[in-house]
């Protein structure tokens, strides 16, 4: 397989939206409709459905797992293997199937961490959780743990490309947040298990 079909293939798994798949499957409003208006797990959970929320986390986090994953098996180096991550990743935050328009790739960030180095990925969740519990707030907990990636990356990684593929993912992460980070600094942000009512 050659290295352009592979980045392809990842885009695409990356491009399934799991938070409108299992809102479908829950029988629940479009998350695009409500709260923050992001597919993603934190918006999910705002519906009170902690069911439909711990399976759009999940099936996000596999998707950036598995692309790695499946690069690695095929023989591809790495680099490679982490420039496939990336690519689930854009596809999540870039879907095709939602007109190029997805969430913010927190959980597939995770997932592709935790396929490229299990260490970087469990700082990171831990920076994550750490924030979490102490702000509630789960965009702030994400734009500390995406700072952290690219730290925790040269730690255990060393200074190689695939570092540079992690900051890259990270970057883009940080600014799918901006209307967060607004709210954060206005003080408007919903905090973890929020209500629907959407945000300015
Ligand atoms: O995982 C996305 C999270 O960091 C922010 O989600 O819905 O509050 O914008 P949300």
């Amino acid at each position: 397989m050659s290295l352009i079909a592979l980045l392809l293939g990842a885009y695409l798994l990356g491009s399934i939206p799991f938070a409108i798949v299992t809102s479908k499957l829950f029988g629940l409003e479009d998350p695009r409709r409500y709260g923050s208006g992001n597919p993603g797990a934190t918006n999910v959970l705002r519906s009170g459905n902690k069911g439909a929320a711990a399976l759009t986390l999940i099936g996000d986090c596999l998707k950036g797992w598995l692309a790695v994953w499946a690069a690695s098996r095929l023989g591809f180096s790495p680099l490679e293997a982490s420039l496939a991550g990336l690519a689930a990743f854009l596809g999540h935050v870039f879907t095709v199937f939602l007109r190029f328009n997805g969430g913010k790739g927190v959980a597939t960030a995770l997932g592709v961490l935790a396929s490229v180095d299990g260490q970087v990925a469990i700082l990171c969740a831990l920076v994550w959780l750490a924030v979490a519990f102490t702000s509630r707030y789960s965009s702030a907990a994400a734009l500390s743990a995406a700072a952290a990636a690219p730290v925790a990356g040269l730690i255990f990684l060393g200074p190689q490309p695939s570092v540079l593929v992690l900051a890259a993912m990270a970057g883009v992460l940080i600014w799918r947040h901006a209307a967060n980070i607004r709210r954060l600094l206005a003080g408007t942000e919903g905090r973890i298990g929020g209500s629907k009512k959407p945000k300015a």
